[in-house]
C-alpha cells in the first residue's frame, strides 16, 4: 500500500485550484440511471470513489466512459443489482437504490455495512422507499426492493440525512404524483442534485431547505452538467494553509457553502480574504483556540472536524470540539497524540490543548478526513511524517501530494509501505 511522506515545518505559498465535488458527483452519477439516454458529467474529480461508481454502473450494464474530468453514462440495458464487493468499497453505492426501483421497478442492492466512523444505517432510505410504495425486504445482507410504480407520498426523516435525501429525491422524480420530503438535508450537494434532476425534466422545489417538493414524471431526459467545486477539499486546503502558515490563494472556493468554517477560522485569528473566485489565506500570528460543534449544513461540517482539530493543536488555550453527527469520528486523535498533540476525548467532545510542537513520526490513516488531518499535521510537525494507508486519501482528494508540493510543501508518495 502507498504512503505519503512529509517533511514538515515549511510555510506554504502560491495557489491551489479546487477540483469538482466528490459528494456532488456521486449522487449525480447515480441519477444517470433515471434516463435511458447518454448523460455527460464535467469537472468530475479523478478519485477512487468516482472510479468505483463507474465500475458499479458498468457492472449493472451501463455504458460508462469514465475519463475525469469528463464522464459519460448511458443507462439503457440495466440489470438492477449492486454486488457486495463493490458496495463494501463505498457506502455511497446505496445511492443506486432509489433510481433503480423508480426506473426498473425492482432492485437488489447489498447493504453497505458500517465503516470506521460509525454504523451508518440506511433505515431512513428504506422507510422512505416503503412510503413511496416499494416492498422492501432484506435477505443475506442484500436489500430487495420492488414496486411496479412508485407513488408520491409525504416522508418525514427522523434526522437530516444527506444520501437519504438524495436517494428519495431521485426515486420521487419518477414516482406518480407529488412527494414531500420533510426534515431534509440542506447540504449544497443536495441542491446540486436537484439542479440536475430539474435539467432532466423533474420538478424539484425547495432543495437547500428542510422541505423539498418533487412532482414525479413518467420519464426523464439525460443531462449535461458541470459539477460544483468540492467545499470539503477547499476547506481542507484553507486549514492546511492556516496550519502551516504562509500566504496561499485557494482558487475556485464555494465561499457561500463554507460560512461556518470560515467564521471559526477567522475567530482563531486566520486572515481569509475573498479574491475573485478564490480565498487568500494568510497566517503569520499565533492562533487562538475556538470551540466547535459539528452539525448538519449550514452548521460546522463533520467532514472538516478532523482537519480543524490540527489547527486547534497549534492554538493558545484549550478548544472543545464536539462531534454530533457520527458516533466514532475521533480516530485521528490517538495518531495526533503520538505526534505530540495534547488531546483528551470525553464522550463526543475532544479537549484540544495547545501543543508546544508536533513531531513527525509514522501514523496510520483510518478514514478519508482523518487521513487529511494527519497530512496537515505532517506539514506542521518537525521532521518526517509517514502517513500509511493513503488509499483513504485517494478516495476524496485529487493528487493531494502534487497540489501541496506546488505550494512548497516537501511531500512525496512512497510505494509498498507495509501495514
Ligand atoms: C454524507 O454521508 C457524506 N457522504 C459524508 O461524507 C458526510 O460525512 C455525511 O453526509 C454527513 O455530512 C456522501 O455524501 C457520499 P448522513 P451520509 O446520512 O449520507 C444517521 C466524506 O468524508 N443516519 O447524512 O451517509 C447517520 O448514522 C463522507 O466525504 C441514520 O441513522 O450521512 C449519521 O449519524 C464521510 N439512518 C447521520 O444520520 C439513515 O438511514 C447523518 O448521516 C441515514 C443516516
Amino acid at each position: 500500500m502507498d504512503g505519503i511522506r512529509i517533511r514538515g515545518g515549511k510555510p506554504l505559498s502560491g495557489r491551489v485550484r479546487i477540483s469538482g465535488s466528490k459528494n456532488a458527483a456521486l449522487p449525480i452519477l447515480c441519477a444517470t440511471l433515471l434516463s435511458e439516454g447518454e448523460s455527460l458529467l464535467r469537472n468530475v474529480p479523478d478519485l477512487r470513489d468516482i472510479g468505483t461508481t463507474g465500475q458499479l454502473l458498468a457492472t449493472m450494464g451501463c455504458i460508462v466512459d469514465c475519463a475525469p474530468p469528463v464522464v459519460r453514462v448511458t443507462a439503457r440495458h440495466v440489470t438492477p443489482e449492486a454486488p457486495y464487493d463493490l458496495v463494501k468499497q463505498m457506502r455511497a453505492s446505496v445511492l443506486v437504490l432509489g433510481p433503480l426501483v423508480a426506473r426498473f421497478g425492482k432492485a437488489k442492492v447489498s447493504l453497505p455495512g458500517g465503516c470506521q466512523i460509525g454504523s451508518r444505517p440506511v433505515d431512513q432510505h428504506l422507510k422512505g422507499l416503503e412510503a413511496l410504495g416499494a416492498t422492501i425486504r432484506t435477505d443475506h445482507g442484500y436489500v430487495l426492493a420492488e414496486a411496479p410504480r412508485l407513488r408520491g407520498a409525504e416522508i418525514v426523516f427522523d434526522m437530516p440525512t444527506v444520501t437519504g435525501t438524495e436517494n428519495l429525491m431521485m426515486a420521487a422524480a419518477l414516482a406518480k404524483g407529488r412527494t414531500t420530503l420533510v426534515n431534509s438535508a440542506r447540504e449544497p450537494e443536495v441542491i446540486e442534485l436537484a439542479r440536475v434532476l430539474n435539467k432532466m425534466g423533474a420538478k424539484v422545489q425547495g432543495a437547500g431547505t428542510s422541505v423539498i417538493e418533487i412532482e414525479g414524471q413518467d420519464e426523464l431526459a439525460p443531462f449535461d452538467h458541470a459539477i460544483i467545486p468540492d467545499r470539503i477539499e477547499a476547506g481542507t486546503y484553507l486549514v492546511a494553509a492556516a496550519a502551516a502558515g504562509g500566504d496561499v490563494l485557494v482558487e475556485n472556493v464555494p465561499v457561500e457553502d463554507l460560512e461556518a468554517l470560515i467564521s471559526k477560522m477567522r475567530g482563531a485569528g486566520v486572515i481569509l480574504e475573498p479574491d475573485g473566485q478564490g480565498v487568500r489565506v494568510v497566517r503569520t500570528k499565533p492562533l487562538r483556540s475556538v470551540d466547535v460543534t459539528t452539525s448538519p449544513h449550514p452548521g460546522f461540517p463533520t467532514d472538516m472536524q478532523a482537519q480543524f482539530m490540527v489547527l486547534m493543536c497549534l492554538a493558545e488555550g484549550t478548544s472543545r470540539i464536539s462531534e454530533t453527527v457520527f458516533e466514532n469520528r475521533f480516530m485521528h486523535v490517538p495518531e495526533l497524540n503520538r505526534m505530540g498533540a495534547d488531546i483528551e476525548v470525553q464522550g463526543h467532545t475532544a479537549f484540544v490543548r495547545h501543543a508546544k510542537r508536533l513531531d513527525g513520526t509514522e501514523v496510520m490513516a483510518t478514514d478519508l478526513r482523518a487521513s487529511a488531518s494527519l497530512v496537515i499535521a505532517g506539514l506542521v510537525a518537525e521532521g518526517e511524517t509517514l502517513v500509511r494507508r493513503v488509499y483513504h486519501l485517494d478516495r476524496g482528494y485529487e493528487r493531494m501530494e502534487a497540489k501541496l508540493g506546488a505550494l512548497g510543501a516537501d511531500v512525496a508518495r512512497v510505494q509498498h509501505v507495509e501495514g
